[in-house]
């Protein structure tokens, strides 16, 4: 651990302070290696005083006592028919993981109890077909779990659902863990599954706004996993509800919920429905970050060196990317007034290194364009030794020559000996 990630616990613990978070723990991680460590994560999370509520599945455990036991199951999932005898199974297998995890966490000195706190009834005939012991959830009993809150006490939820006349449902854990969430107005809703996040050709999308959820949902409908299909469906729900943030990540890998909570750019994969990543006008109180940021690329020789002066007389020349208040890009346009055509340049497009690749250069990029084009510039300039690929494949520049700099800005240019690509894109009006 760095001592500067502890900026990122203090401020989260504190934001996080008495808030509720839901975590739905898929069985494979409780079958994992990784299981006790997860609940010595989830004993931190309770001793800065965030509260939880667990609801777990069963399918793996279902699938591993069909198998001892020589029976063929009709589902696993909660999402088909359960005849009679898969909710038995579903049943012996749920009342095993709930106690795996009363156990896990007496060992990590928690006071925990298993409840009945779904209320449900069958999910009844669905395409011609009856789906007998297969529950729909109808309520959450919200005061029974409050007070077990109230008294320190970690509320577990099986895959199960009552309906008060002595019968239990199977019901999918994904609902439930969206029921729950939306019910007990939980500030999180995290996914502990066995996968790291969402991926696109193979890279991690980090977080995504509810809009990006539901374009990426609507795009990959046929080639997303069944699994995490569903949790994506039931994560944006429960954001369009009343959730702020929902997280998906590897409940398998060490201290993975720890870093997603407690660091700026998170592990996994993250939908937010409140504010999470803007672009705005910097302010003086920004010159110390902006510097930090010049500084770093400084050292890979990407930009010139400024002082903390030049930055602050013309901090408004600049904008800022920030993540949760912290300020991880930004981007300067100087103006060339009496240049013909109007030109501005771009300077300092800089996006830190915890935050690379990620799509932010693309959107202080397109950001900068738009204000310039407010600003009246016909012409935006760059200015680039290392990273002229990426302004013309990213940005859709052009190779130019130092003479279409304005005079003023040509002599600085040739006085540095840095020899950098000059680069331009006309702005067409829109
Ligand atoms: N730690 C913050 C939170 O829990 C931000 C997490 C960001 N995660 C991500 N995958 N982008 O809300």
């Amino acid at each position: 651990m760095k001592l500067a990630d502890l900026r990122g616990i203090l401020t989260y613990s504190a934001r996080f302070r008495d808030k509720i978070f839901v975590l739905n723990i898929d069985s494979e991680v409780i079958a994992s290696d990784n299981f006790h460590n997860l609940l010595l994560d989830i004993s931190f999370l309770r001793s800065v005083n965030i509260k939880v509520v667990l609801v777990h599945g069963a399918s793996i455990f279902i699938e591993d006592l069909a198998t001892q036991l020589g029976i063929t199951v009709s589902d696993t999932h909660g999402m088909d028919i359960t005849d009679e005898q898969t909710l038995k199974i579903a049943t012996m297998a749920a009342n095993h993981i709930s106690h795996r995890i009363l156990e896990g966490l007496r060992d990590a000195d928690q006071q925990a109890a298993v409840t009945n706190a779904i209320i449900a009834h069958p999910a009844g005939i669905i395409d011609g077909e009856d789906h007998l012991f297969t529950g729909q959830v109808e309520r959450v009993e919200i005061d029974f779990l409050l007070k077990l809150i109230e008294e320190d006490i970690i509320p577990i939820i099986p895959p199960l659902g009552f309906d008060g006349n002595g019968q239990t449902y199977r019901v999918n854990s994904d609902g439930v863990a969206l029921e729950v969430s939306e019910a007990l107005h939980a500030a999180k809703l995290m996914f502990v599954g066995s996968s790291n996040g969402v991926r696109d050709s193979g890279t991690l999308r980090a977080q995504f706004s509810i809009e990006e959820a539901e374009t990426f949902l609507h795009k990959h409908a046929a080639d997303l996993d069944k699994e995490m299909k569903s949790k994506l469906q039931h994560g944006l729900r429960a954001c369009r509800n009343s959730v702020s943030r929902v997280h998906l990540i590897d409940g398998r890998e060490d201290a993975a919920l720890l870093q997603e909570i407690f660091s700026n750019e998170g592990i996994g994969t993250m939908i937010y429905a409140n504010e999470y990543e803007a672009i705005r006008q910097a302010r003086r109180r920004d010159v110390g970050s902006i510097l930090n940021l010049i500084r770093e690329s400084v050292e890979f020789k990407q930009v010139l060196p400024r002082n903390r002066q030049s930055i602050t007389t013309r901090i408004r020349d600049f904008h800022v990317f920030e993540i949760d208040r912290n300020v991880v890009g930004c981007f300067g346009l100087i103006p060339y007034p009496g240049s013909d055509p109007e030109v501005m340049e771009l300077e300092c497009l800089i996006v830190a290194e915890s935050h690379a690749n990620q799509g932010i250069g693309r959107k202080l990029m397109d950001y900068a364009e738009t204000t310039a084009r407010e600003l009246g510039a016909k012409r935006l300039i760059a200015l680039s030794t290392q990273a002229f690929n990426y302004f013309q494949q990213k940005g859709g520049f052009l190779v130019g020559d130092p003479d279409l700099l304005p005079p003023q800005r040509r002599t600085i240019y040739d006085q540095s000996k840095r020899r950098s690509r000059v680069l331009y894109k006309d702005l067409v009006p829109l």
